[in-house]
């Protein structure tokens, strides 16, 4: 993800959603008894969730809230947008060892949440939940939205057939989830989270459906690709068309596709995932 204003516009449906999970979550969370609260958001992205929805839960206080991301883009615009004297953001990729990289003074929390970040990242998820697990304080908690399985996976993966995409989409693999079976998955999940060192977790599952029209369905699908940066500039609107065409050949349209408000829909399985130290 490399558009942080784009994805900033088009992501209303997903900040409500995650509004509601950590407005029910936060009653969970192992609140400090003294307030002094720090908390860490994975993959904050543009950076509104984390200001405009994170910081206003915190107590009044609270030590720091960081933000991390592996993108530079979405560094530059979040220091940019939101300044607050307790507020950080840091370049950091979760899904790579602590020790293989600079920790940018990122020192263990109370608290972490990440939302629609680890679908990047699923080869690495032993990685990045160790390191969650590393960057918590004693007795403290994770809550994680991640999307377990999508329809943009399906076209994801006809678009790889194609040979003139399959060379911009190699890591496809760390992309997609890797089984159909949810239940599986809820399994794997657990087992790594496990392994990883948490005493207790659990994960919900939820289906949702995020539909948008044609031409706010290809930029939002634009804006969250793994891979469209990788394509020339001159190519990438046929890139959209393809992935419009596939998610048509699928039956993903739920009008006539002639129809100039024609409308997507993207199913997701969502995996709520709380977890303490
Ligand atoms: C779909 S956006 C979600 C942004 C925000 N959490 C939200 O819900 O609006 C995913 C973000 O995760 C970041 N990301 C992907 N892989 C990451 C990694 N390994 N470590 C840290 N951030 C990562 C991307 O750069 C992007 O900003």
């Amino acid at each position: 993800m490399n558009d942080p204003t784009s994805y900033q516009n088009l992501n209303k449906l997903m900040r409500i959603k995650i509004k509601k999970i950590v407005e029910n979550y936060s009653t969970k969370f192992q609140w400090r008894n003294d307030g002094t609260d720090s908390l860490m958001d994975v993959g904050f992205g543009p950076g509104d969730i984390t200001i405009d929805i994170l910081l206003p839960l915190l107590p009044e206080n609270f030590e720091r809230l960081v933000g991390i991301d592996i993108s530079s883009k979405m560094i530059e615009y979040a220091r940019k947008q939101h300044q607050h004297p307790k507020v950080s953001f840091e370049q950091f990729d979760i899904g790579r060892k602590l020790e293989d990289q600079e920790l940018n003074g990122i020192k263990p929390f109370d608290h972490i949440t990440s939302f629609y970040v680890l679908h990047y990242n699923v080869h690495n998820l032993d990685i990045a939940f160790k390191n969650m697990w590393n960057l918590l304080k004693p007795a403290g908690d994770l809550c994680i939205l991640h999307i377990a399985q999508s329809y943009a996976f399906q076209i994801y993966k006809r678009l790889y057939q194609k040979e003139k995409w399959a060379r911009y989409m190699y890591d496809i693999d760390n992309n997609v989830s890797p089984h159909e079976d949810v239940e599986k998955q809820v399994e794997e999940f657990i087992g790594l989270l496990k392994v990883a060192g948490f005493s207790e977790c659990e994960i919900k599952t939820h289906n949702e459906d995020y539909i948008r029209e044609t031409n706010e369905y290809k930029a939002f699908y634009k804006s969250v690709n793994p891979f469209i940066y990788r394509i020339p500039e001159e190519d990438q609107d046929e890139y959209m068309e393809d992935f419009c065409r596939e998610a048509i050949a699928l039956g993903y349209n739920l009008d006539d596709v002639n129809s100039p408000n024609c409308r997507f829909n993207n199913r997701h399985v969502d995996f709520v995932i709380y977890a303490k130290k």
